[in-house]
């Protein structure tokens, strides 16, 4: 099954084509023409504007575009944090309604509990759930190991850096084994140098744990270092433009040529948006 291109959608004589790969697996996500309006006393926001999109089991999907076209808006009607004003939205075939741990969730800000350690931080939703605390224990050794924390486990969150900040909260969101991470600019406080290390490490975690991400970034070169596929949305109102398959081998480096060349790929079709390059992140 071809997943449905928008109309805005480039020319298939691009380098990277329409995806077939993850398109055999199972339709985790579908969000149909959704619509959301936010109405204050000075503005009217059209925040999604008829926005489609399907994201498959096992796939790695970015949503590139400039601040304001709507990314987190569109995460956070995933999540189940907002609701719609139009379309559908809907999550393994049931609309969503709220949030679940299903769909868990890593912000920009660590939402990290100052008051408990590492370790009890990414046990924290196991215990919601009533793991044992052998269970919890060996889940939490495990995803410690994924995310290169072991040594830190008995640390507090002021503690740490802020790049371990979010491998924590990346650690803590795959603990109760969500079907769908979402992750909203996740590494956009941190240096350059630990975000290259993050989005590297995030490829690998990714590939370990077959996990499927909806990953939202106004930095083109990250959505092309990790997307399985991007969709590129515009603002003004929020649209999705256009997507574009990334068949581009892994482990992915910032200075890769085809990450470079599908950056600039990128940062054109937004170009031709009337989206200036200033507005996302090289
Ligand atoms: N709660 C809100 N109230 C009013 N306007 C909002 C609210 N949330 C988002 N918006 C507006 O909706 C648009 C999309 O916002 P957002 O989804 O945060 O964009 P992005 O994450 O791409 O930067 C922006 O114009 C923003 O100002
Ligand atoms: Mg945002």
């Amino acid at each position: 099954m071809a997943i449905s291109l928008t109309p805005a959608a480039a020319p298939a004589s691009t380098p990277f084509g329409t995806r077939e790969a993850a398109a055999s697996e199972p339709t985790l996500l579908v969000v149909s023409e959704a619509t959301r309006r936010f109405r204050t006393k000075r503005h009217d926001t059209l925040a999604l504007d008829r926005v489609s999109l399907e994201v498959h089991a096992g796939e790695f999907v970015c949503l590139v575009g400039p601040s304001g076209c709507g990314k987190s808006t569109l995460l956070n009607i995933v999540a189940g944090f907002e609701p719609l004003d139009g379309g559908t939205a809907t999550f393994d075939g049931s609309p969503i309604r709220r949030p679940g741990p299903d769909r868990t969730v890593v912000f920009q800000e660590p939402a990290l509990f100052p008051w408990l350690t590492v370790r009890s931080n990414v046990e924290f939703g196991l215990r919601i759930q009533g793991a044992s605390k052998q269970e919890r224990h060996d889940r939490a050794s495990e995803l410690l190991e994924v995310v290169n924390l072991t040594r830190f486990e008995r640390a507090f969150v002021h503690e740490l850096s802020g790049g371990m900040k979010q491998r924590a909260q990346l650690a803590r969101a795959l603990a109760v084994s969500p079907r769908m991470l979402l992750m909203d600019e996740p590494f956009a406080a941190l240096d350059a140098q630990t975000r290259d290390v993050l989005q590297l490490e995030l490829q690998q975690v990714a590939a370990r744990s077959g996990a499927t991400v909806l990953f939202v970034t106004h930095n083109v070169r990250e959505a092309a270092i990790l997307g399985d596929r991007v969709v590129v949305m515009t603002p003004g109102p929020g649209r999705v433009h256009s997507e574009v398959a990334v068949a581009l081998s892994r482990p992915r480096q910032p200075d890769d040529h085809g990450v470079a060349d599908l950056a600039a790929e990128i940062r054109a079709r937004l170009g031709g948006a009337g989206v200036a390059d200033a507005e996302v992140a090289p």
